[in-house]
C-alpha cells in the first residue's frame, strides 16, 4: 500500500470509502490485477470497524443465512452471500492469525481488537498494491470511458467506479449520504432510509415509570411486525435499548406498537394456576419476580396489578397480568436515530443494481457495495458479512 504522494491518475478501479465493504473489494480487485485507488474522506481507514463490537468488532456470524437480511427485494443479497460465506472470512481472519472467539448466537470477536481486522484488510490491500489515501474526498464525478472524478490533490480517470460510502449512521464518524445523494443524481432509485439498530425512546408520562431502572435487563421475546428475537432488553435513561430492542428497532415504524414477552420461556396463566396449586401462598410479585427480578415485579405490580397471595387470584386477575406481561405492549415515541443507530436501512434500491455484481443496470462500470445499499443485517455480525460479500462480488468484476 503506497498512502500520499501518489501521482498516479489513471487507475483500473476507484473506490469512494475504506470501510469493511470498501477495503475488501479493493483487496479482491487488486489480486485480479487490477490497479486500484481506494479514497475516503476520513483521517483514517475503518474508523465503524474500529469502534465495532465495543472494540472488538463482531466481524461475522456463523449461521447467517439470508433469512438474517433486510431488502425489498428479498431474494437480492443471496448470490452475493453464497459466493462469499462466513467461512470464507474466518478463513481470512485465521490466514492472518487473528485471535476470535464466539460469544454467542454464532457471533465472532477479535479477542483482543477491532484494530486486527483493520490490519488484515490493510495487510491484504497493500499485498496486491492497492493504494489507499485518506482525507480524500471524491468531487466532481462524471461517468463515461473512463470515468473521471476530482481528489483534493489530482484529478484520477478509472474503468470502474465503487460507491461504498457507508450509510448515514453515527455523523460524528463522517457518515453523510454520499451514497444516496450521488446515486439520485444519477436518477438511480434510492429507498427512504431510516435508523436501524437502534434505541427506543418513550413518551416522558411513560419514561417516568421506568427511567430508574436504567441498567436493568430483562431476557425477552421482542416483537416488531411478525418477527421475533429471543434477546435481552436494557432499560434506559431514554427508553428501551438491549439486542432485542435493536433488532426490532429494524422491524418497528413511527406509530406502531413492539410487543414484549416476559415470560420467553412459559406459558404465564398457566404457570400461575399450576402455582396457586403448588404454592398457595406465595405473592404475585415474588413469583413474578423470579423471572423479572424483584424491582421490576414489584413495579408491575403498583403500575398495573394487584399484589396478592396466588391463592386469592380470580381468572379476572390472571387475565389481567398476562396481559401486562405476555406481551407487554410498549407504543416507543421514537428512536433515538442515526446518532445511535448501527445501521441505515433502505438505500440504493437493488432493482437498479445486478445481484451478482452489483453494478448499476443502467451506469456501466458503477458499482454500489455495502451498507449504502438497501440491504441491512441483522444485530450480530451480519452486517459486516454484508460488506464482505457485496465487497467481494464487486471486487470479482469491478
Ligand atoms: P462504512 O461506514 O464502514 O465505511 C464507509 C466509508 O466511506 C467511511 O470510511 C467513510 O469515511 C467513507 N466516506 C463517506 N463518504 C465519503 C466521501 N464522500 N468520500 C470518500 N469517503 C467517504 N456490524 C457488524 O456486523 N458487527 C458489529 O459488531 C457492528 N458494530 C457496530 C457498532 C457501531 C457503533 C456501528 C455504528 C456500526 C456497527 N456495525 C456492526 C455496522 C457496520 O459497522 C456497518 O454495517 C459497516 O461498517 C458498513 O460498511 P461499509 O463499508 O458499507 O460502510
Amino acid at each position: 500500500m503506497t498512502v500520499e504522494t501518489s501521482t498516479d491518475r489513471q487507475f483500473d478501479v476507484v473506490i469512494i470509502g475504506a470501510g469493511a465493504a470498501g477495503l475488501m473489494c479493493a483487496a479482491v480487485a487488486g489480486a485480479r490485477g487490477r490497479r486500484v485507488l481506494v479514497l475516503d474522506s476520513a483521517n483514517k481507514v475503518g474508523k465503524k470497524i474500529l469502534m465495532s463490537g465495543g472494540g472488538r468488532c463482531n466481524f461475522t456470524n456463523m449461521h447467517s443465512t439470508p433469512d438474517n437480511f433486510i431488502c425489498s427485494n428479498p431474494h437480492f443479497a443471496k448470490s452475493a452471500l453464497s459466493r462469499y460465506t462466513p467461512w470464507d472470512f474466518i478463513a481470512l481472519v485465521e490466514k492472518h492469525g487473528v485471535p476470535y472467539h464466539e460469544k454467542k448466537l454464532g457471533q465472532l470477536f477479535c479477542d483482543h481488537s477491532s484494530k486486527d481486522i483493520v490490519r488484515l484488510l490493510l495487510d491484504e490491500c497493500e499485498a496486491v498494491g492497492v493504494k489507499v489515501l485518506t482525507q480524500s474526498p471524491a468531487s466532481n464525478i462524471t461517468l463515461g470511458s473512463p470515468h473521471r472524478l476530482q481528489t483534493p490533490k489530482f484529478s484520477v480517470s478509472c474503468e470502474s467506479l465503487v460507491i461504498a460510502s457507508g450509510g448515514y449512521s453515527i455523523p460524528t464518524l463522517g457518515s453523510t449520504g454520499f451514497g444516496f445523494d450521488f446515486a439520485r443524481s444519477l436518477d438511480i432509485p434510492v429507498l427512504p432510509t431510516r435508523a436501524g439498530l437502534v434505541p427506543f425512546t418513550l413518551e416522558p408520562r411513560q419514561l417516568k415509570n421506568f427511567q430508574d431502572f436504567a441498567g436493568v435487563s430483562v431476557d425477552t421475546v421482542t416483537t416488531a411486525q411478525g418477527t421475533a428475537f429471543r434477546e435481552n432488553i436494557l432499560f434506559t435513561h431514554k427508553g428501551l435499548s438491549g439486542p432485542a430492542i435493536l433488532q426490532a428497532s429494524s422491524y418497528w415504524q413511527l406509530g406502531e406498537a413492539i410487543e414484549i414477552d416476559l415470560f420467553p420461556d412459559l406459558d404465564l396463566a398457566e404457570h400461575i394456576q399450576q402455582m396457586q396449586q403448588q404454592r398457595p401462598k406465595l405473592e404475585l410479585k415474588n413469583l413474578l419476580g423470579e423471572q423479572l427480578t424483584k424491582r421490576v415485579a414489584q413495579r408491575w405490580c403498583d403500575l398495573w396489578l394487584e399484589n396478592k397471595p396466588l391463592d386469592q387470584l380470580t381468572a379476572n386477575d390472571i387475565q389481567r397480568i398476562t396481559s401486562a406481561c405476555q406481551p407487554w405492549t410498549v407504543w416507543p415515541a421514537g428512536t433515538e436515530g442515526y446518532r445511535t443507530a448501527e445501521v441505515t436501512l433502505g438505500g440504493v434500491d437493488t432493482n437498479a443494481l445486478s445481484s451478482k455484481t452489483m453494478e448499476a443496470r443502467n451506469h456501466p462500470g458503477l458499482y454500489f457495495i455495502g451498507e449504502v445499499v438497501d440491504v441491512t443485517g441483522h444485530l450480530g455480525g451480519h452486517n459486516f458479512q454484508w460488506a464482505w460479500a457485496s465487497g467481494h462480488a464487486a471486487g470479482e468484476y469491478a
